[in-house]
């Protein structure tokens, strides 16, 4: 067999939620080094994914790089609203004439639990819960439902998301966060089959914490203590994530996985 490069992505359609964050920024850098086409959803920073999508055309938008033009397109979308959730992709459908072909869900929330007593998760109040639930879980279920039957026509799709190790009881992010880490990895866990007849692959990357610009789930402090935990003795890297990610989209046999990305912590 000759060894010839893999071209599966070229010219795809790829929706990615939570572009301006750390690991949607990371894919996006990624994955447009595969000729993809890109739509770049966020909430609340659209200077983030403005300065992004700049510099990815500086950087990419010209025939000598691509070969094509890159197209790529903005979203503000609070997914915490089933409303907005459910317009998304139609939105983005119409922003580039066709289907998505690769949804990545790299969108998501969480506030540490100050904890007051020895269980910390009897502080957690119902409307934390629901609201953990419902920024990162019930949207990618809104999401595929609504990107499957493009994929289903075309006969090939791939959809990742991203939890964490909490999924896994690793964190101390309060069980609500892990619940819906959790939930994520048991949707990929469940579609995979249903899907796969249809060339529609589904997988999960579940980093540990990682240096996000936002510390989104650990406070500075907190996270360069739990970098010393792993046996690799640091964090975890968006650009690691993205690898991943990328990994996935050209791994059709691929399906119903969640891949760590522990560090080398063993006890999963
Ligand atoms: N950061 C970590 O240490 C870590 C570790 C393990 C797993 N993860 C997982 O990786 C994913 C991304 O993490 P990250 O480091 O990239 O976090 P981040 O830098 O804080 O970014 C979070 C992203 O989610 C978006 N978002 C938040 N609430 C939203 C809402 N209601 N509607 C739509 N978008 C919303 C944010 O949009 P705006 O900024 O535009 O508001 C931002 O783009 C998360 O799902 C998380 O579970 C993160």
């Amino acid at each position: 067999m000759s060894i010839s490069r893999n071209r599966s992505l070229e010219g795809r359609l790829v929706l990615i939620t939570g572009a301006s964050g750390s690991v949607g920024d990371a894919v996006a850098r990624r994955l447009v080094l595969h000729e993809v086409d890109l739509a770049l959803a966020y909430h609340k920073n659209e200077f983030a994914v403005e300065e992004l999508a700049a510099q990815l055309r500086k950087d990419y938008d010209c025939e000598s790089q691509l070969g094509r033009y890159l197209r790529i397109s903005l979203h503000r979308v609070d997914l915490e609203s089933v409303e907005e959730a459910e317009g998304l992709v139609g939105q983005v459908e119409k922003a580039h004439g066709r289907m998505v072909d690769v949804l990545v869900g790299a969108a998501g929330w969480a506030r540490k639990v100050e904890r007051k007593g020895e269980m910390d998760f009897l502080d957690i109040a119902v409307e934390e819960f629901d609201r953990t639930i419902n920024i990162n879980l019930r949207p990618t279920f809104i999401l595929v439902k609504n990107v499957v039957e493009g994929m289903k026509a075309k006969r090939w799709g791939r959809i990742i998301t991203i939890s964490s190790m909490a999924a896994y009881g690793v964190g101390q992010n309060g069980c609500h966060f892990a619940a819906s880490q959790g939930g994520l990895v048991a949707i990929v866990k469940s579609l995979a089959a249903p899907l796969a007849e249809f060339g529609i692959t589904i997988n999960d990357v579940a980093p540990t914490p990682m240096r996000s610009i936002d510390d989104m789930i650990f406070g500075r402090g907190d996270q360069s203590r739990f970098g010393e935990t792993p046996p690799l003795k640091r964090l975890c890297e968006p650009w690691e994530v993205a690898n991943v990610v990328r990994m996935l989209c050209e791994t059709p046999f691929t399906t119903g996985q969640s891949i760590l990305l522990s560090g080398g912590l063993g006890h999963m």
